[in-house]
């Protein structure tokens, strides 16, 4: 249900306070899957074997996620808005280095710092407007260019992401797609409600990359990865804005209206359908 989404619920800075993220960190389930999410990012990353790497980890929170990339030798520097869930990772002795930052502000590194790029559960919070001044379009399109010049040529960036529904995600790839990313979308168990994970797997520049095998699809042919599409049809989205008077255009102009505290009809199944002429 949307509504039970931590996202609807507070901006991240405040729905992380200390209550949540020492519920959070002392879950033993959600450890598990936070760390079955964070092995199977770093395996879509494939990096060099047994190379030392420098990894960042966006909305790092309160470590799990780093702990993985610990395990496996590398070493990290994690970002995250939340300070309770950055205090946590300090008490349980996180390796990596940790900057309280709004990954919405972007990426504050040198040119080419990092060897890949990990965040999980953490990027579908960009596409909400917290603040007033708030823009997801513009947030994400900062976080991405910035992001994209701070990751070496050649390496990836893998996001698992729960994004609310396919006009988020079709905005975090667009945004992505503009600040000069290739890649696509691997979905791992799609037929299964519970199992199903998606990952956005994104490439910089260098030799031309295959997306990776899904796992789970029961297929040989792998149906379930969405590479991103050509370049004409990334030059129509570049704007990152829906096509004029479709469906999707009126839902976003609806909802910044909403947001302006306008009074706005309510989105039926009858919005943006396409109207014979007037006579
Ligand atoms: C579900 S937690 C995941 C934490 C960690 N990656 C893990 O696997 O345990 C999502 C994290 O994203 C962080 N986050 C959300 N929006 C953010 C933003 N704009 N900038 C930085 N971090 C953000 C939250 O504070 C939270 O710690």
């Amino acid at each position: 249900m949307a509504s039970s989404r931590p996202e609807r619920q507070a901006p991240p800075e405040i729905y992380y306070n200390e209550e949540e993220a020492k519920k959070y960190t002392s879950n033993s389930r959600m450890i598990e899957i936070q760390q079955q999410l964070s092995e199977r990012a770093v395996e879509l990353l494939a990096l060099p074997d047994d190379v030392p790497c420098f990894i960042l980890d966006v909305g790092c929170g309160s470590g799990l996620s780093g702990e993985c990339l610990t395990e496996q030798g590398h070493t990290w520097v994690g970002v995250d808005i939340s300070r309770p869930m950055l205090d946590v990772a300090v008490e349980r002795s996180a390796e990596g280095d940790l900057i309280h930052e709004d990954m919405g502000y972007g990426i504050p590194f040198r040119p080419g710092t990092f060897d890949g790029v990990i965040s999980i559960s953490a990027l579908q919070w960009l596409c909400n407007a917290d603040k007033k001044f708030h823009n997801p379009p513009k947030r994400l399109h900062k976080f991405f260019s910035t992001l994209y010049a701070s990751m070496a040529r050649g390496s990836r960036a893998v996001f698992q992401l729960y994004p609310e529904n396919s006009r988020q995600l079709e905005l975090i790839t667009q945004q992505s797609m503009k600040a000069g990313f290739t890649g696509g979308l691997v979905v791992d168990y799609p037929n299964s409600t519970k199992a199903k994970k998606m990952y956005l797997c994104l490439f910089t520049g260098g030799a031309p990359q295959q997306l990776p095998q899904a796992l789970g699809t029961g297929t040989e042919r792998n149906e379930n990865q969405i590479a991103f599409s050509d370049k004409r049809e990334r030059l129509r989205n570049a704007r990152g804005k829906s096509l004029k008077r479709s469906r999707d255009w009126i839902i976003e102009k609806k909802e910044r209206r909403r947001r302006q505290g306008k009074q706005v009809r309510a989105d039926t199944k009858y919005t943006g359908r396409k109207r014979g002429p007037k006579f």
